[in-house]
């Protein structure tokens, strides 16, 4: 696999020369990294499956480089998706809406709706202009991983799998797109991402907060959104959640330790810990926090973390992606000391 550099003149060209012929491309987005193909080749979708080890029962957001293109994938464009086209595009804002006939069953999991974003990165962008197609791209990661925010990341979980990667350095945002369906009556969050439910409802006055976003689901419950029933974002440690003060945190954690426990706390707290612990932004920011969260999940392998205690942070509705990836890495456990 070859890592391509920023400067390369014709990468786009060179990139999109494996897309024409139904080869997988991991490109930068501003959200996470993504694993592209041909969103019209069920040869390059199916690849994107193996690639990833995904679930055939897991759909795809399909990525446009441009608004007008969202028409030849779906039935219709609601004034909804206009609106948030207008504010959030391009931007990490995925809708889903009913599907076109155009667009294998392979990509939709024979669902009748598409996911379709327009991503604000401009390799991204490029390259769904120069290829001429849209592009199916999920996290490239190796399905159940964290996400990758920077290239290496995907070098380490799909060497020998794919082709090329172009390294567009480090995501800006570092969680994926806000996922919302539009598909039904009232707009419903599938997927909380940087795109904040308090911005998507002054767009769109009411949106429901679908019950997966930060609860498990039931067992056998109907799920809207496939992805959501997987095991997610999970490093090898055993991650629990620790609600509480700081003082209680630091407490907890000296007293509760054992074998390679690691600990994941706010920027400026790691005094009085006695294992060894990484910071994972402001507390006060999400944005950082979203910024440094899979980094720091991944380091936890590469460090050989058996255990990982993590400072909750506040649940609020701007805080809402951390949480719902935090809720996921760490498998539901979540303890107030
Ligand atoms: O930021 C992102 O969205 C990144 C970058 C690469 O664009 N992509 C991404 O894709 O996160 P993926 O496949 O890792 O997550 C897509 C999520 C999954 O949970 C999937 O089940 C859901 O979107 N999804 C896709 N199509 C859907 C549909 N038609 N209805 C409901 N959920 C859908
Ligand atoms: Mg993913």
């Amino acid at each position: 696999m070859k890592i391509s550099s920023r400067d390369e003149t014709d990468k786009f060209m060179y990139a999109a020369s494996f897309l024409l012929n139904d080869e997988v491309v991991a490109i930068p987005t501003e959200t996470v990294y993504g694993l592209a193909g041909n969103a019209f080749s069920e040869t390059a979708v199916r690849r994107i499956f193996e690639a990833k080890g995904r679930p055939q029962d897991n759909p795809l957001i399909v990525h446009i480089a441009e608004f007008p293109e969202i028409y030849e994938l779906v039935k219709e464009v609601p004034k909804s998706a206009e609106m948030l086209a207008e504010r959030f595009w391009p931007g990490p804002l995925t809708m889903i809406l009913p599907r076109s006939d155009e667009i294998p069953d392979c990509v939709t999991a024979g669902m009748d709706t598409v996911a379709v974003r327009c991503p604000a990165h401009f390799a991204a962008n490029e390259l769904i202009r120069v290829a001429g197609v849209p592009l199916a791209a999920p996290s490239a990661n190796l399905s159940g991983k964290p996400s990758p925010t920077k290239a290496e990341h995907v070098y380490h979980d799909l060497k020998g799998r794919i082709p090329l990667v172009i390294d567009g350095g480090e995501c800006r945002e570092g969680v994926e797109s806000t996922v919302i369906s539009l598909a039904s009556d009232v707009p419903h969050l599938l997927r909380p991402g940087n795109v904040t439910l308090p911005q998507l409802r002054e767009v769109l006055g009411e949106v429901e907060v679908d019950p997966a976003v930060l609860k498990p689901l039931p067992k056998g419950a109907k799920v809207l959104s496939p992805g959501m029933k997987y095991k997610h974002y999970s490093p090898d440690a055993d991650v629990v959640l620790v609600k509480g003060s700081l003082p209680d945190f630091v407490g907890f954690v000296n007293a509760n330790q054992s074998e390679s426990t690691y600990a994941m706390v706010f920027d400026g707290e790691q005094k009085g810990i006695e294992v060894p612990s990484f910071t994972y932004g402001n507390k006060k920011d999400p944005r950082s926090l979203s910024n440094r969260l899979f980094d720091v999940l991944r380091q936890l392998d590469t460090v050989g973390a058996k255990r990982c205690y993590v400072r909750c942070p506040e649940e609020n509705e701007e805080d809402l992606a951390v949480m719902n990836r935090l809720l996921r890495a760490a498998a539901f456990q979540i303890i107030t000391v």
